[in-house]
Parts: C-alpha cells; sequence; structure tokens
C-alpha cells in the first residue's frame, strides 16, 4: 500500500500524548470529532494573530485578505464535492445548521398539509427532529424507512411509502452508530423518479466516502467541518442552484440583503443570500485548509486503509466471548458499535477511559437506533486513518482485562 499512514498520523501530534499519567491516549471517538492537523491550527493562528478583518465588508488590506481567503474555502469545497458553481456552497455552523436551514426553507416552499416526508430508522436525531418540526407546523406526515438487524435499509419498504405525496426525502450517507454506508445513489434515483427532493446528511460520510454531488444528482448534501479535521463550528451546505435560487431565506440580517427599507427588503443572491451576520470565517478559512489536506491524500487511500484497520479489528474483537455486535453491514465506513455482557456501556467507558482509550458510550444521538435494538446504549470505536493496529491490539488486550474484573 502507497499510504504512509505513520507520516499521516505524524500530523496530529494530540495524538501522541499521555492523557493519564503514563497512560498513552487512544483516540478512538472520531465519529464524534477528528483532531486537527497542524496545518489547520495554523492557518486558525495566521488569521487570528495576522490577517483579521471582517469580510465583504472592509476596504482595508485585512478585510480584503480574509474575504479573499473565505472565499478560496469556498472555492476549495466546491472543488472538493464537484458542486457545479459556488454560488451553490453555503458554509452554515455544521451539519445541524445545514439540515435545518433546509427543512424550514424548502418547508415553506413546498410543503402542505398532507405531504408526506420520508426519513429512516437509522437517522441521527438531526435528520428526524427538523423534519418532525416541519410536519407538526405544516400537519405533514413523517415517514420512515426501517433498517434489518444487519444494519441495512430496506429499499422495498422505501419504495412502497413512496407515492405522490412524497415532497422530501432526508437520509444518512453513513450511520454515525453502525457505520452502514448507506446506497445513496439509488435512494437519490428513487426518490427523484417520485418527483421528490433528496437531501443527504453527510457528516459521517464526508470524510470516509467518495462524494460527487453532480454525480450522485442529490439535491442537498450537508455535512460539519469538525468531522472532516477541521475547525467546529464550521459546516457546508451543497444545494442545487436552481432549487436554492427558489427557496427563502432561513436566517436574516446583513450581508444577506440587497436592499433594506422600512417597507420591504430585497435579498442578496447565492450563496450570500444564506449566510447573514458576520460568518465564522477564520474558522471556515481553516476548514479549507482541512478540507485541502484530506484531499492531498485522496479519501480512497484513506478509506483503504481505515477499512483495512476496520477489518482487523473486527478479526481481534470477534475473538472476545460475550461481545454483542450492533449493525454488520456489508458496506461500512470504520465504526464498531457493541456492548459486552455483564458490563454496563457507561462502566465500560469510564474504565476504558482510566487506561487511555477515549471511545463514546450511551445512546449515540440515535434514539430510534437503541429502540430498534432494545438497549439502553451502546460502545463506539470510530477510527480514523491516523489509528494503527497497535492500538487496536491494546484495545483488544484492555477488554479483556475488564472482562476479568467484572467475573
Ligand atoms: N454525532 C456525533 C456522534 O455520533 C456527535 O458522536
Amino acid at each position: 500500500m502507497s499510504f504512509d499512514f505513520q507520516e499521516f498520523r505524524s500530523h496530529f501530534p494530540i495524538l501522541y500524548q499521555d492523557i493519564h499519567p503514563k497512560k498513552k491516549l487512544v483516540y478512538f471517538d472520531n465519529a464524534a470529532t477528528t483532531q486537527k492537523p497542524i496545518s489547520v491550527a495554523q492557518k486558525l493562528d495566521h488569521y487570528m494573530m495576522k490577517v483579521n478583518g471582517n469580510i465583504h465588508r472592509g476596504t482595508h488590506k485585512m478585510a480584503a485578505d480574509a474575504t479573499k481567503a473565505y472565499e478560496d474555502a469556498r472555492d476549495i469545497v466546491v472543488n472538493f464535492m464537484n458542486a457545479s458553481s459556488r454560488e451553490e456552497v453555503i458554509f452554515t455552523k455544521g451539519t445541524t445548521e445545514s439540515i435545518n436551514l433546509v427543512a424550514f426553507s424548502l418547508g415553506e416552499l413546498c410543503i402542505n398539509q398532507g405531504d408526506e416526508i420520508i426519513v429512516s430508522e437509522l437517522e441521527h436525531h438531526a435528520n428526524i427532529v427538523p423534519w418532525q418540526m416541519l410536519c407538526q407546523r405544516k400537519g405533514a406526515v413523517l415517514r420512515v424507512i426501517p433498517f434489518s438487524d444487519k444494519g441495512e435499509l430496506d429499499l422495498d419498504a422505501f419504495a412502497s411509502l413512496l407515492n405522490e405525496k412524497t415532497k422530501i426525502v432526508a437520509v444518512n450517507h453513513a450511520s454515525n452508530a453502525l457505520g452502514t454506508i448507506n446506497p445513496i445513489s439509488e435512494i437519490i434515483r428513487m426518490g427523484h423518479e417520485n418527483g421528490a427532493y433528496v437531501l443527504i446528511d453527510g457528516a459521517q460520510g464526508i470524510a470516509h466516502c467518495e462524494v460527487d454531488v453532480q454525480k450522485l444528482d442529490c439535491d442537498f448534501y450537508a455535512f460539519s467541518g469538525h468531522k472532516i479535521y477541521g475547525p467546529t463550528g464550521t459546516g457546508v451546505l451543497y444545494g442545487k442552484k436552481e432549487i436554492l435560487d427558489k427557496m427563502p431565506p432561513f436566517m436574516t440580517g446583513g450581508e444577506m440583503i440587497d436592499t433594506v427599507t422600512f417597507g420591504e427588503t430585497t435579498f442578496n443572491v447565492l450563496p450570500y443570500k444564506f449566510e447573514p451576520g458576520t460568518p465564522n470565517y477564520i474558522d471556515v478559512i481553516a476548514l479549507g485548509e482541512a478540507v485541502s489536506f484530506v484531499a492531498k491524500y485522496g479519501k480512497p487511500a484513506l478509506f483503504e486503509w481505515e477499512h483495512e484497520l476496520y477489518c482487523y479489528a473486527m478479526s481481534k474483537l470477534r475473538q472476545i466471548e460475550g461481545m454483542r455486535f450492533f449493525g454488520e453491514a456489508d458496506n461500512k465506513v470504520g465504526i464498531i458499535s457493541f456492548a459486552i455482557d455483564g458490563i454496563h456501556h457507561f462502566d465500560l467507558g469510564t474504565l476504558l477511559d482510566q487506561l487511555g482509550f477515549a471511545v463514546r458510550t450511551g445512546r449515540l444521538c440515535v434514539d430510534p437506533i437503541m429502540d430498534h435494538y432494545k438497549v439502553q446504549g451502546m460502545t463506539r470505536v470510530s477510527l480514523s486513518p491516523y489509528n494503527t493496529k497497535e492500538e487496536i491490539d491494546q484495545f483488544y488486550n484492555a477488554l479483556l482485562r475488564l472482562q476479568q474484573m467484572f467475573l
């Protein structure tokens, strides 16, 4: 394999620390947030310490330089997702805001009493609640695509849910709890054949899966900067220009306007119509750096190594008796959610932390998935290409050790 994972890892100094006395950090919580490469931190530092001027407003040099860097970051994202124009890339504060923007604004445009919106049983709360509230406001109906115990969406059930009342379909690219990579090309095609708009929640897909929005033909694709080695408080909403043009503004204020009188306001062109107020421009500039960092390695190379780590981890963890795995879809990102007989997930998470392992435990913001498996919570390992096989060996040994404690 040509991918040099040690070199990749070397860009993340946070990984080389003792998190407790004599306990080296093993960071397995990448679905919650990823760590940041040095170049992203340097970009933040540079614009905070040397080039801070409010963008799109000032005539002075720092304002002009920061504006250029912000718009350059947009171009980087446009290329990364293969959007057809920069008008289609809106900066938000994360996936949650991107989905809320669409639920509110597209909801105003096209949802009426009796219409139907389809989500899946595999969604994060952020891709359920905005649609549920839209349905409540408009008297519309939320429909749900079920998944099998293996963790795969039932596309026959999806086909039978689609009908002339379906206006929007919103599903994730990859599940944050089970790791399933959903067949989104198929879902988008089916949704469109039925005349529905299709939104993809890419929070977990963006760092792992190829995303070419023109090839996918999705109407919207939402993601967060902090899941792809960028800063928190940054995100992207890709939307097709012809749809965004028709959608009313979501939040209002400065910059998203064209003219304002007390009688009437006219709105700015895309993408600014959806970027009110002073944007989080320093972080967005650093998000551009994070995206360039990933693009330099290429997602196929990163995913190939992550998948090797995932297969290695599964081959080890399957050897442990009393482990129950949740979701074993054929097509997965590097997420392993599990329970161990006789050990509560909070106890397990706390004890693992004492040994240096950062994992996530609990309901993982996916109550419907917990209900599906009839569990109160899970323990989740989520991998990044900066993890190593040695870390997986250490984790395996730690689990065996903790299991002994609970005998
Ligand atoms: N949605 C993030 C996770 O799955 C926070 O942990």
